[in-house]
């Protein structure tokens, strides 16, 4: 069951997912977590949250329109695999449909980037280097 949730509910899994469980939760959180019009999704199977994904309202100059960028996606280890991802992804998609928002965009794993692109997301940039995170690419996926 996908349900809206709040910052503090995505801060465990993003530090178990994202950061090797080695921050403390408070350094978990993203700038803009909390402005007007952000919001977290996550997938819940028997009560369990296995499932996160951020959404901020923030536009990118090259793209026309509203742009929304995808944040702290994550999938609990022994809960990937099985499509849940993708159901947290596309309930967001319908949901921003909704809102009038034309794009959403983000900076996608290496690892990632297949995943990505199983939901429409294209690749938009070189490699570049995230500090501690890895090597990324700039993904984009048109909505409306
Ligand atoms: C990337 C990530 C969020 C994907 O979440 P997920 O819940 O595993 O996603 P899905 O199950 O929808 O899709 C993952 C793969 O499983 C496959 N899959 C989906 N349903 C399946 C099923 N029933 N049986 C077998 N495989 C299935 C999908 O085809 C997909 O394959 P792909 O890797 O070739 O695209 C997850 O792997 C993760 O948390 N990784 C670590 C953190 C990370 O890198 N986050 C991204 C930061 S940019």
């Amino acid at each position: 069951m996908i349900r809206f949730i709040s910052t503090e509910e995505t801060l465990a899994i993003r530090n178990k997912m994202l950061r090797e469980g080695k921050l403390h939760l408070d350094k978990c959180r993203f700038a803009g977590d909390d402005e007007e019009g952000a919001f977290h999704l996550g997938y819940y199977e028997a009560e369990q949250l296995v499932c996160i994904a951020t959404f901020h309202p923030q536009n990118k100059e090259r793209f026309v329109g509203k742009g929304y960028q995808l944040r702290g996606m994550a999938t609990l280890t022994e809960f990937q695999g099985k499509g849940i991802g993708n159901r947290i992804l596309n309930f967001a998609i319908v949901y921003l449909r909704g809102r009038e928002v034309n794009y959403l965009w983000c900076n996608a794993r290496k690892a990632a980037l297949k995943f990505y692109m199983s939901i429409g997301f294209e690749i938009v940039s070189d490699e570049f280097e995230i500090p501690g995170v890895g090597p990324h690419r700039e993904m984009y996926l048109k909505i409306q």
